[in-house]
């Protein structure tokens, strides 16, 4: 039995077909349900920031995240596969028609990647002072709350709709599947043979 944090939405849904077209069975979550056996797998339903925690303390054997959360986060776990789904950017997003004023003292960037946003700056040798938030970051320079943002990227629309624009960008991103270390000492042909049966399937 191998144990998988699959990241609730999209990712989720197209991981399963993966899945599906590999072993042919039919990989649902039910309702509300937030986990899932059929074969030999277990597959469990959780926000794609907390994946690397399930998979770091071993209640996960493996997990499927995207490369933004493992560089803001650098969780202690094996990165296996780009399964090139999930495809999307960290970007700078600013008010339409602006640029970044670099010639600001200190930018105020509000974002949930801090991380990732503190070393881009530092990079430039820019001051920020970051603002975390944990959702609706397109809000913040709307009500003057900061004056840029760092946020996920996928379409656009969310920028778009809320007056923004994608200035700059910092990182490309993609789902990727990651092993716990532990169960890759104690499951590694299995977690090998399915790895392998993966990367076969989305070539
Ligand atoms: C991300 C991001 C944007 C949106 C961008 O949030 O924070 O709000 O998607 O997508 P778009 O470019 O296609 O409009 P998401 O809903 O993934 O999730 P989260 O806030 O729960 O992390």
């Amino acid at each position: 039995m191998i144990t998988i944090a699959l990241p609730k939405g999209r990712i989720a849904d197209d991981t399963l077909k993966i899945f599906k077209t590999i072993f042919g069975l039919d990989f649902a979550f039910e309702d509300r349900k937030l986990i899932m056996q059929e074969g030999d797998f277990k597959f469990l339903y959780v926000r794609n920031q907390d994946i690397p925690t399930y998979v770091m303390g071993g209640a996960a054997d493996i997990g499927v995240v995207g490369l933004d959360v493992l560089e803001e986060h650098r969780p202690d776990v094996l990165t296996l596969l780009d399964l090139k789904i999930g495809k999307c950017r960290v970007c700078v997003g600013v008010h339409a028609g602006t640029r970044l004023n670099y010639g600001a003292p200190s930018l105020k960037i509000a974002t949930k990647m801090p991380n990732i946003t503190r070393e881009y700056f530092a990079s430039k040798a820019v001051a920020v002072n970051i603002i975390k938030l944990y959702g609706s970051i397109e809000l913040a320079p709307l009500i003057g709350l900061a004056d840029a943002i760092v946020d996920v990227v996928e379409t656009g629309a969310t920028m778009k709709q809320n007056g923004l624009q994608p200035a700059e960008t910092i990182m490309q991103s993609s789902a990727h599947l990651i092993a716990s270390k532990n169960s890759f000492v104690l499951k590694r042909d299995e977690i090998l043979n399915l790895r392998d049966k993966l990367a076969h399937t989305i070539a």
